[in-house]
């Protein structure tokens, strides 16, 4: 992008936040942490505020957002919840879960944010910057990850900045965020099933029917090749090879390391560090050590499948 447009990078204090509010509210883009992962925030109520999402992360338009809100009765004015809906909201909200839900015909939303489909994802985020954004506007916020559509996710602001500077108006810093992976998506069917879309850092285990290792996924924006660092990725590796840098888990020690005790929670919230620091290195390869497909570690094996694709 030609240096005519200026990203401001502010911190995430009460005067930040309130200057993010008013870019908010008159269409702007403002990338916001999360506990997950940055996102690109604009007002979901507004075609125009939408449509520059879309344009500023170069995201097919068939690729729907997560509407964020501040809570569950913010989420019934957008969406139909049943009682597995309101059980599962009551449960993980504020938390990594996202609902897709049937939308309201009055939803009132950007048709673009549901990109068509009858249904809208829905997230109360757990995050104490992106609370306070909530809580001082009056609409809700579509926000994807807060990178250009197909790279790596942002886990701090210069993340964002590495691929959205000069694309967006603001980046608020609030440090990096704890979870690291983005938030599990479950579908709630309309004959109260549930299948999970996306495995994320919230593990429902044996409640959700489509979960376990090698289950359907079935997000639009699930695409194959994604998280992508620019550079060959090799899976499973136990040694670098030549000219690859080795990203370590547990008794693999990298050029950068997952973690090292081998704890999931810890290598979910270093994973895009990990993957950005890695597209930044001289090397031209990248090799990743295993990491067990039990709890976060499908959400950590599912992103560096993408990655590797
Ligand atoms: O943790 C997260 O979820 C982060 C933070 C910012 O909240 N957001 C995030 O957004 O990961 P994004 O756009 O990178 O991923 C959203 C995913 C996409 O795969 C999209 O296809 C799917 O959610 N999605 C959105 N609406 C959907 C719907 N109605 N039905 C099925 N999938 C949907
Ligand atoms: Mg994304």
């Amino acid at each position: 992008m030609s240096g005519k447009n200026v990203t401001e990078v502010r911190l995430a204090d009460a005067a930040g936040i309130a200057k993010a509010a008013r870019i908010l509210e008159s269409g702007g883009l403002v990338a916001v942490p999360t506990e997950t992962v940055y996102g690109l925030a604009a007002r979901a109520d507004s075609a125009e505020a939408v449509a520059r999402i879309y344009a500023a992360k170069g995201r097919p338009d068939f690729n729907p957002l997560i509407v964020h809100v501040r809570d569950v009765a913010q989420a019934e004015r957008y969406a139909e919840l049943s009682d597995v809906a309101r059980a599962l909201a009551a449960a993980h909200w504020p938390g990594p879960l996202t609902l897709v839900l049937p939308r309201r015909t009055d939803a009132g939303l950007a048709a673009a944010v549901t990109a068509g489909l009858p249904t809208v994802a829905l997230r109360a985020p757990a995050h104490p910057v992106m609370q306070a954004l909530l809580e001082q506007v009056d609409f809700p916020l579509a926000a994807p990850s807060a990178n250009r559509s197909g790279f790596i996710s942002p886990t701090c602001a210069s993340h964002v900045l590495a691929s959205l500077d000069g694309r967006i108006d603001m980046v608020l810093d609030g440090g990096p965020t704890t979870a690291g992976v983005e938030s599990t998506i479950v579908a709630v069917r309309a004959d109260g099933s549930i299948e999970e879309l996306r495995p994320g850092p919230l593990v429902l285990g044996a409640q959700a029917p489509g979960g376990g290792a090698g289950s359907r996924i079935e997000a639009p924006g699930q695409l194959a090749s994604h998280y992508a660092p620019g550079k060959p990725v090799r899976l499973g590796a136990l040694e670098a090879g030549p000219d690859e840098f080795l990203i370590g888990f547990g008794a693999v020690e990298g050029d950068c390391t997952l973690s090292a005790g081998g704890n999931l929670e810890e290598a979910a919230a270093q994973l895009y560090a990990c993957l950005h620091e890695a597209a930044r290195a001289p090397h031209s390869r990248i090799a990743v050590a295993p990491v067990p497909e039990e709890g976060v570690g499908r959400a950590i094996n599912d992103r560096l499948r993408r990655a590797a694709a």
